[in-house]
Formats: structure tokens, sequence, C-alpha cells
């Protein structure tokens, strides 16, 4: 089922969509458009229609500061609140995490100035799909694939034999500088989580997820930085197609200006309010494996618009490469047995830079066919 080997070079010629955004035209390429089922609009009316007769519901937001309160009720409140929003959205927007809000600001900001440096001096990070590091437009190397409304910047951060700086951008000259400081402090945001999700899922050991994703020394972390560049008809196209992210958790920091990610909730979309200096956080496809479906990742998409452009860095936290990851011992019983295959990490994400994204399909393919 799992092909080992990528190839180095993409089926048809990259296009940027920021230059295509640029030039000005006002009909996007054929390859951007997608089936009307897919379109943003096709399930918008729907949610307008539901939007006008009630409230739309929103993602949780989770003060973090009580994490650490002296007063073991506080502590248990913001867990339990924790506890919820996994199993209710498996997405949530957490305040007082931690992290600097000078450095997410300044993180953010050199990555739109990179994105608006000179096409050529961004063309020498030019990414291929053997490991995708680097400037990207596209993700799969299916020949003729609709594609989305999106330009990208992705890196290594984690394990430190896969992380390589000069693969990241020497321009801006601050560009390398932040994006070490800034992974350093969102890692340590996701360490907290981890214990926390740990403790919720009812183990007694605060280290459990992150031991049964390779332990400290193993853990992977990458960081895909997104451009979306205006698009003349945002009605026909999508940002990013459905799909919920494949590793642990990703931690977002969206744009300050404008928003466009959406939420899959039952049948509708949900589209997030970004609060100022917060991050959104989401659960992923090796998340929903270890917890034998205790949480699950959730479908997430990003829509455009014809005013601004946008930019979001995603943190993905992933389980080391080559050991499997399985539902955890612990969490099965006669009554509930593991309802998934162990697969390495390597080999899922494998699958994924082949075939692209497309919903859930990656992570419903592990499902066994029958439970022993
Ligand atoms: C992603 C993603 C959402 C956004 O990069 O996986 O879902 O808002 N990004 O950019
Ligand atoms: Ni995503």
């Amino acid at each position: 089922m799992v092909i080992s080997t990528l190839q180095t070079t993409w089926p048809e010629p990259i296009v940027r969509v920021q230059s295509l955004s640029d030039s000005g035209i006002n009909a996007i390429p054929e390859c951007y458009v997608k089936p009307i089922k897919d379109r943003p609009s096709t399930t918008c009316s729907l949610l307008v229609h539901h939007h006008e007769s009630s409230h739309q519901p929103d993602i949780p937001v989770i003060n973090l500061a009580n994490l650490y309160a002296d007063d073991p009720t506080l502590r248990k409140n913001t867990m339990d609140l924790i506890s919820e929003a996994c199993r209710e959205w498996g997405f949530f927007q957490v305040i007082n995490h931690g992290v600097s809000h000078r450095l997410m600001e300044a993180t953010r900001s050199v990555w739109r100035d990179f994105f608006h440096l000179p096409l050529d001096v961004k063309q020498e990070y030019a990414n291929s799909p053997a490991t995708y590091e680097g400037y990207g437009s596209r993700l799969g190397v299916e020949k003729g694939a609709k594609l989305d409304w999106s330009d990208y910047f992705f890196l290594h951060f984690l394990p430190l034999s896969l992380r390589d700086e000069s693969k990241w951008p020497s321009l801006p000259s601050s560009c390398r500088e932040l994006v070490g400081e800034y992974s350093e402090q969102v890692l340590k945001l996701c360490g907290k989580l981890m214990k926390v999700l740990s403790l919720n899922l009812g183990s007694e050991d605060e280290d459990y997820l992150e031991n049964a994703f390779g332990g400290k020394q193993g853990i992977g972390a990458s960081l895909r930085v997104n451009l979306y560049p205006k698009c003349p008809q945002p009605d026909l196209t999508l940002g990013i197609s459905p799909h919920s992210d494949p590793g642990g958790i990703t931690i977002l920091l969206p744009d300050d200006r404008v928003s466009g990610l959406q939420v899959r909730k039952g049948d509708a979309w949900v589209t997030v309010k970004p609060i100022p200096n917060a991050f959104i956080v989401n659960l992923a496809d090796q998340l929903q494996v270890v917890s034998n479906a205790k949480y699950k990742s959730v479908e997430h998409r990003v829509v455009v618009n014809s005013r601004e452009e946008r930019v979001s860095l995603a943190f993905f936290y992933n389980p080391r490469g080559d050991i499997a990851i399985e539902p955890a011992k612990q969490l099965l019983t006669n009554n509930e047995p593991a309802l998934y295959q162990p697969m390495t990490f390597n080999e899922y994400r494998t699958f994924i830079r082949l075939n692209g994204l497309h919903g859930k399909s990656q992570v419903e393919s592990l499902i066994k066919s029958r439970p022993n």
C-alpha cells in the first residue's frame, strides 16, 4: 500500500499562486476551480441560513493561566475545559499560553516580508515532493489534480537530525533566528498540552503521550507557513481543501487581519474568529489513533477572499517517524478493542505526500476491518 520512495520532481510546472494573484487576472485558471460540491458557497449558504435563525457556535477559548494555579480546583477546571473542547470540537483557542506576544507578531511579520521578496529570491528555496522542505505551491503529485489557492514554506525543527537551517530563508535577515525562538516556545506549549491530554485520557503519567510518540528525543516538529493571496473568484476555490492534520497536535497562529479558517462541526463549516494573541490548537490524526478515537482529529479548510491576502503559521507536533503508532494499550478493554492498525508516522506521511489531502480518508484507512 505504501510506496516508500518519493519522486523528486513535480508532475507539472509549478506556478506560484502569489504571482497569479499579482498578475491581475480576473478569472482563475481551471486547475483551481473546484467541483461545485466542494466550493465554499455550497455549504456557506446553508450556514448563512443557520446563522439567521440561531447564533452560530464558536470554538471554545481556554485561558491556560490557571493550569499552574496553587488552587487545585482552578487547575482541575482548566483541565476539564480542555477535556470538553477536545471531545466536542477537537479545536480550541488558547490565551495566556506562555508564548511571547511580541515574538508571535515578529515571526508572522517576518514571514509576510519573506513572501513579499522578489520571486527569484524565494525560488532559491523551491521545494520538491521528496521532502517538501522549502517554498511550495502544491501538495500531492497527481497530474491534473485540482490545486489549492495558496503558497507555503515548510521546514523541519525536530528531530535535530532533520533540522537544516540552511534550508530556512536567509532573508529577511532576522528570519532564521525568529523561527528558532518561536519554534522553541511553541514546542514548550505543545509539551504542556500533551501532559494535560495524557492526564485527561486517564493516564497517571503526564508523560504518557510524549512517550507514546517516541519520547523527548524522538518527537518531530515542523512549521508550515501559509500564504493565501487575494483571489479574484474566491467562491470557486479554496485556500486549503478539507483535511485533518496528519500528526499529533497543531498550533496555528492565524492572520491578525483577516479570517479564513473553517472547522467542520457536523454538516456545517464554522468560521473561526481569531482572538488577538491567541493560538488555535487542533488535535490531529495520530492523537486519534493513540487515544483509540476518544479524541478525534477534525476536518478543517481555508476559504480565500478578493480583498486581502492572509498569512498563517501552522506548527506541527508529531510522533517520531519510525515507531509504530497504535491505540494506547491502557485504553483498551474487551468492550473497546483497538480500532486502528499500527503504522509509523513516516509511512503515514508518505501516503499524504503522494496523494495530497483528502478529508479524513487517511486516518479512516487505518480502521481495522474487524476488531481483534
Ligand atoms: C494547515 C492548516 C489553516 C490556516 O496548514 O494544515 O490547516 O488557517 N492551516 O492556514
Ligand atoms: Ni491543517
